[in-house]
This record gives structure tokens, C-alpha cells and sequence, in this order.
């Protein structure tokens, strides 16, 4: 593992979390993800289930969970599955878990082999009435074309089951995963401090003419040497015009000198995330123009930050946050306060500048799990991303900061990553 090991009191807190707001006389079943493939006998690098992570710590493929709260036996209230080991996978792949270390990791008493899995549902089917059964239902969700290992899970309980009542286990695990514990909170604020090092790092190797995968380059350097497992996202670096395209990740031009880079970036340490944005000049001095745009977006990031407290709701954060960014656009002369006032509301003018959301939640998913309806409440961590992206300018200003909200209001768990421009301007000397 490359990160200190999480105290398994955690997924114990996490299960028992889980156990409390299932029905009765019920089984809770949680799949590992698949390993994906490439080409030929090639893999594309292991991502966990967030919800197995979430209940039992486990990261290896081929696992199961499951949770029957109400069996007879008491052994049969948690049961981990984990593939069986064998001299050929340790030859070729190294140790995989041994059932000492599954619960040394996860805290689960019970942990069987694989090949087990579905006798010992069978018995316990025998008994139960009702499967709680993951499945990704984020709203975003990429996995339309595939059948995925939850996809699976459903269609083998269903064709075996019929007659059982099938619940969401998404709907408990989302509501619990969106607020985070303290040990989450570490685990957030230990991959944002990683980010912080490489993001230093690529500030002080920017010059003009560079390509934007060297600074791509730089920043992996400095993640992966911290023990980061990997990038928590494609990184976004986007010089220039390139910044107009939000979610452009080819990094693949040149910095030219008297551009800006965009660099929107994450660091995914001990599966939790942080996801950040910052922007800066290739010559190492903003021009005035560039000057103008990112104090407006760090105006609305300071403002907009402020709406991030207990009992605010996202959708009126997200309108504050639109009118923020308006004012902004109309003291750059982008926008005329006039044809503001007119405007059709369903279709806002804004929009040809600022055409995203500015606060998703946080963790172990970078576009995390949970409800939008939901008001802001203690412990949710959210990101604050306003932006301004003026193509024909050729300028994209995006700022994005991790925020806990407290019962006090929020801590800003980025505030140590350089944000103001002098300061900026100062670390690219
Ligand atoms: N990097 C994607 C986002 O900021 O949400
Ligand atoms: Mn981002
Ligand atoms: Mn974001």
C-alpha cells in the first residue's frame, strides 16, 4: 500500500452506519469493481468500488461484501469474499490478501474465499427477504455501455431470486458517504497537501515555449514521489485559448509566452480525492487583461465561499454564485448592465462566459456521491469553482478550493495552496 494504513475502526463505524438504516431481515451485497482492459492481455490500472472502499477498506479486485444484520448466526453478519491466493498469482502478481489481513484491514471476522459466495448466499437467501444491491445511479454515470461487476451482481440475485424484495443500497450509502468523518477529513486534506508540493513544483518550471505535457510531467513527479496512487483525474492543462474548453486534457500545445495556464488538477491519495484549480502566466507576469479576469474570479471564489455554511441549499449557492459571476462579467465589459436587466432569465447572458456548476461534493468520487436537494450541513466537503472563459480573448480563468463546511461555517482546506497573484508572481521568479 502506499499510504499509512487507515484504522479499520473506520469501515467498522462506516458498516454499522450502513446496518442502522437497513430494513429488516435483509442482505446487503457490494461488489469490487472489475479490473478494466485495454488491449491484448493488457489492464488499465486498478480503481476500487467507492462503496466496498467505503464499508470495508478492501482494495483488490474480485471481492465481495456482505451484510446481514439480522442472520441467526452471528458469524454470518459480516462476511468478506476475497479470491483465493495460490503460488501462480504470488509468481506472477506478488501477495494478494491473506484472510488474516482482510480483517486486519477491514475489521470482518468472517472472511471466506471467493468460490464460497454463492453457497453461502444460498443458505442465507434460505432466510432473508429482502437484497439491498449496489449499482452506480450518479447522475453522470459512464457505464452505459458496459456490464459492470454490480451490473452482474444484480442480474445473477435476480435470475436466482425472484421472489425476494431488491432495495438500493446507493440510496443509504450516498446520504452517508456525503458527510465526511475526521479521519476522511485527514485523508481529503493529506492529498490536497500533495497537490500543494507538486503545484509548486510546476510553478517553478513554467517558461515559455514549454509543452504542456512537460508541466504534466512535473506535476505527476511530484504527486506520485509523495505517494499519491495517482492522478485524481486526467489533469486539465490548458494554455492560452485551450482554457475555453473545459474539460480539454490533451495538454499536448505549447505555452506560448504571455499566455495563461489553466491547470485543473487532482490527487488521489489512499483512494480519497482532492480536485483543484489554479491559474497562472507563462512568462511569469500577468498582463493587466489577465490581471482583470482572475481578480474578478477570485472575487466570486471569496464571495461564492462564504455561501458554502450549514443549511444553505446548492441550487440557491449556485444562483448567489451566477450573480456574482454577472456582476463580474459586466465590470469587465463583457456584459452590458442594460441588456443584463432585460434579459430572458431561462436563457441568462452569462452563460457565453460561465457556463458550469461551482460546487460539487467531495471524496472518495471526485464528483461525489449524494443529493443535490440536500442543504449544506457539517462535515460535507465540497469544491468552489467559479470561472470566466473568454475565447475570443483567449484567455480561461477557472479558481476551484476544497471546502469543509463546519457547524461554524467552512474551513478552506486549500488556503495553503497559492491563490493571490503577487504571491504567485513571486514563487515563478
Ligand atoms: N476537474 C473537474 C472539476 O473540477 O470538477
Ligand atoms: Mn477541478
Ligand atoms: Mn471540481
Amino acid at each position: 500500500m502506499r499510504y499509512k494504513k487507515i484504522p479499520s475502526s473506520l469501515f467498522i463505524k462506516n458498516r454499522k452506519n450502513f446496518k442502522n438504516k437497513m430494513s429488516t431481515n435483509a442482505i446487503a451485497i457490494f461488489t469490487s469493481n472489475d479490473l478494466m482492459p485495454t488491449n491484448a492481455d493488457d489492464l488499465m490500472g486498478f480503481a476500487q468500488n467507492n462503496d466496498m472502499f467505503y464499508l470495508a477498506g478492501i482494495d483488490q479486485e474480485e471481492s465481495v461484501l456482505l451484510l446481514y444484520p439480522d442472520a441467526e448466526l452471528s458469524e454470518n453478519r459480516e462476511i468478506l469474499f476475497v479470491k483465493e491466493t495460490n503460488d501462480l498469482i504470488k509468481i506472477w502478481e506478488g501477495d494478494k490478501l491473506t484472510k488474516e489481513k482482510a480483517t486486519e484491514i477491514s475489521g470482518i471476522k468472517n472472511i471466506k474465499w471467493l468460490k464460497d459466495f454463492e453457497i453461502t448466499l444460498q443458505y442465507m437467501a434460505f432466510e432473508a427477504d429482502t437484497f439491498y444491491l449496489g449499482h452506480n445511479e450518479h447522475k453522470k454515470s459512464a457505464t452505459v455501455a458496459m456490464l459492470t461487476q454490480q451490473d452482474r451482481m444484480i442480474k445473477f440475485c435476480k435470475e436466482k431470486y425472484p421472489l425476494h424484495n431488491y432495495k438500493r443500497a446507493a440510496k443509504i450509502i450516498r446520504a452517508l458517504r456525503q458527510i465526511k468523518t475526521e479521519e476522511e477529513i485527514e485523508l481529503i486534506q493529506k492529498a490536497i497537501d500533495i497537490s500543494i508540493g507538486s503545484f509548486k513544483r510546476v510553478l517553478k518550471s513554467v517558461q515559455p515555449d514549454k509543452m504542456e505535457y512537460e508541466l504534466e510531467a512535473e506535476l505527476t513527479y511530484g504527486l506520485i514521489k509523495k505517494g499519491a496512487k495517482r492522478h485524481a483525474f486526467l489533469p486539465i492543462i490548458a494554455s492560452g485559448k485551450n482554457a475555453c474548453a473545459l474539460h480539454y486534457n490533451t495538454n499536448d500545445n505549447i505555452c506560448k509566452d504571455g499566455d495563461m495556464v489553466l491547470m485543473d488538477f487532482g490527487v488521489c491519495y489512499a483512494n480519497y480525492n482532492s480536485d483543484t484549480t489554479r491559474c497562472f502566466p507563462v512568462n511569469g507576469k500577468f498582463t493587466k487583461r489577465q490581471k482583470e479576469v482572475y481578480n474578478a474570479v477570485l472575487h466570486c471564489l471569496k464571495e461564492g465561499s462564504k455561501l458554502l455554511k450549514p443549511g444553505f441549499l446548492p441550487t440557491d449557492y449556485e444562483k448567489q454564485m451566477a450573480d456574482l459571476v454577472e456582476e463580474q462579467l459586466i465590470n469587465l465589459g463583457l456584459l452590458n448592465a442594460k441588456e443584463v436587466k432585460d434579459q430572458d432569465p431561462k436563457n441568462p447572458l452569462y452563460k457565453k462566459y460561465f457556463m458550469h456548476g461551482t460546487a460539487h461534493h467531495l471524496g472518495l468520487d471526485v464528483h461525489d456521491v449524494g443529493l443535490y436537494s440536500r442543504p449544506f450541513e457539517p462535515g460535507m466537503v465540497l469544491t468552489c469553482e467559479p470561472g470566466i472563459y473568454i475565447s475570443e480573448e483567449g484567455i480561461g480563468c477557472r479558481l476551484e478550493n476544497n471546502i469543509l463546511i463546519t457547524q461554524e461555517g467552512n474551513v478552506n482546506l486549500t488556503k495553503a495552496m497559492p491563490i493571490e497573484i503577487d504571491v504567485i508572481e513571486v514563487l515563478m521568479k
